[in-house]
């Protein structure tokens, strides 16, 4: 790969996260020329472009050393490192950055009885998260069969495509209004900044450490 100068930190393209990562950003001193339909974003200031993307792919491109730091929920960061093996073992997060708190939880139809993970015994569970569904049902010693969804997941039950799910919830919302009821909580998620664990030895890297002092103030300052 041809080396690069400056330091490219990717995001979220249009979602919860993208709003208050431009805000993060921008409270460190970073401005961008921002054309929001187009994936790349020069920064105008100091050396530093962003590129936005789907939140999923944010932690391959980190990985793959197309991008230096993303903005990205630890769910997202963590599924990764979890299925992707050791080219993910690498990957850091740097900082919790406060924002997209939400949590991957179990949720099953609200007249279905459950107490405990054993219940799920034999069940069909949808996800769009089968590494961390998949560790945590072997560390609860359950035998249930995950199916794997891109999205839409909690319409699974009703149509008879899964028993329970496995999703993120924020407000709850989406769980009521789909008569689930959320059993166990599997991760405490909020978006991180995420890196490679090793900083680059050239001027990016001294960029890098820039931006975490500066984020430190950023975020001292609103707690
Ligand atoms: C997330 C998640 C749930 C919903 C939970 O989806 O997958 O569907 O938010 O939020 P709530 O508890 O506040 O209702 P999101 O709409 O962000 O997008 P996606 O599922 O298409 O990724
Ligand atoms: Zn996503
Ligand atoms: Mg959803």
């Amino acid at each position: 790969m041809k080396p690069r100068d400056r330091l490219r930190i990717a995001m979220q393209k249009s979602g919860r996260l993208t709003e208050p990562a431009l805000d993060v950003l921008k409270r460190c001193g970073l401005t961008f020329r921002q054309s929001r339909d187009k994936l790349f974003c020069f920064g105008e200031g100091e050396p530093v472009d962003l590129l936005l993307v789907r939140d999923d792919d944010i932690p391959g491109l980190i990985a793959q050393g197309v991008c230096d730091l993303g903005i990205v929920g630890r769910n997202v960061l963590d599924e990764f490192k979890g299925v992707a093996g050791d080219a993910a073992a690498a990957l850091t997060e740097w900082r919790p950055l406060g924002f997209g708190r939400c949590r991957l939880s179990i949720a099953v139809p609200q007249d279905v009885d459950y107490t405990v993970p054993k219940d799920l015994d034999g069940l069909r569970i949808a996800t769009s998260y089968p590494g961390l569904l998949g560790q945590w049902l072997r560390r609860n010693e359950v035998d249930a069969a995950v199916v794997t969804l891109a999205g839409s997941v909690e319409i699974a039950p009703k149509l008879g495509t899964a028993d329970a799910i496995c999703d993120l919830v924020q407000s709850g919302g989406t769980l009521v209004a789909n008569q689930l009821r959320e059993t166990d909580v599997l991760l405490q998620s909020e978006a991180v900044l995420a890196g490679p664990d090793t900083l680059p030895t050239d001027e990016r890297g001294d960029m890098i450490e820039l931006l975490l002092k500066r984020l430190d103030g950023v975020i001292q300052v609103r707690e």
